[in-house]
């Protein structure tokens, strides 16, 4: 594996991989691996010559009262992570090489990046969207791997694919869980210990609404069993909880236990495409 810091370096070994006939699969990060992130790496191995994985923390999609200072950083474990999926380029920009002084272009997505995470996070999705469409212009990947973990995020990049014409696939993989059903989260690490047992009401209450679903209850059905649980857990403030159509049928739901806020969906039904 190759760990790369600038453009000119990545661009280089890519049109080595090129010219040998490579296809590319990249995998978009912000680092502090686990296995969620792992198995985006697993899914391009099995579909690409060449795995590229990036990892950069976007300041652009942090709000202002956000993580961003405290966002976990562990460059050491996470070369050695990838080291053991088989990656082939690990690219780690510094800010300056994906924001250069003078950058001053903005790839804004529509109505559906203003809803849920947009509402309480207004701006975060111009920023995901923003570095994306930089990294995919600069690898050219056949293939990008996302997490269905961050639903909406799926959702708002397939739309920008599909309106911009950037002519890769997006591939969505599913939530990585723990034993206990929380979702892995670079964000968990934050979590006390009682705060983890709270948090557990999260995954809970959407399988507890996944079950209303199955025995044919409507949207309202859903979200009211779904909340009821997450109400009677007093440590969690509930943000959303919610039904829409995020990459196929979704309830999706976030909270904040303590100064942590956790975001979970499950997959309601399949729309294709
Ligand atoms: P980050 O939070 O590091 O996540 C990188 C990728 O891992 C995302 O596609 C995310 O959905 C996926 N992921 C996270 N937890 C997961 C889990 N438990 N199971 C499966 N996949 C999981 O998402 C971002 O970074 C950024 O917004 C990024 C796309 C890199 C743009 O900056």
């Amino acid at each position: 594996m190759k760990v790369v810091r600038t453009i000119g370096e990545l661009q280089a070994l890519l049109a080595e991989q090129r010219a040998a006939g490579h296809s590319i699969g990249l995998v978009p990060t912000m680092g502090a691996f686990h296995d969620g992130h792992l198995a985006l790496m697993r899914a391009a191995r099995q579909a690409n010559a060449c795995v590229v994985v990036s990892l950069f923390v976007n300041p652009t999609q942090f709000g202002p009262n956000e993580d961003l200072e405290r966002y976990p950083r562990d460059e050491e474990r996470d070369v050695e992570l990838a080291v053991g999926a088989d990656v082939n380029l690990l690219f780690i920009p510094p800010l300056e090489e994906m924001y250069p002084p003078g950058f001053d272009t903005t790839v804004d997505p529509g109505s559906l990046a203003t809803v849920l995470e947009g509402a309480v996070r207004p701006g975060h999705f111009r920023g995901v969207a923003t570095i994306c469409t930089r990294l995919f212009s600069l690898v050219q990947p056949e293939r990008a791997y996302f997490g269905r973990k961050d639903a909406q995020q799926v959702a708002v990049l397939k739309q920008v694919v599909r309106d911009l014409g950037l002519g890769l696939e997006i591939v969505a993989c599913p939530t990585v869980r723990d034993a206990d059903g929380l979702a892995l989260s670079s964000r968990n690490a934050y979590l006390a210990e009682s705060e983890r047992g709270a948090a557990l009401a999260l995954p809970r209450s959407l399988e507890a609404g996944l079950h209303v679903h199955g025995g044919g209850g409507s949207a309202d059905d859903v979200i009211a069993a779904t909340r009821q649980l997450l109400d009677a857990e007093s440590r969690l403030t509930v943000d959303y909880v919610a039904v829409a159509d995020l990459d196929g049928v979704t309830l999706a739901a976030a909270v904040r236990v303590g100064g942590t806020r956790l975001i979970d969906n499950v997959l309601l039904e399949e729309t294709g495409g």
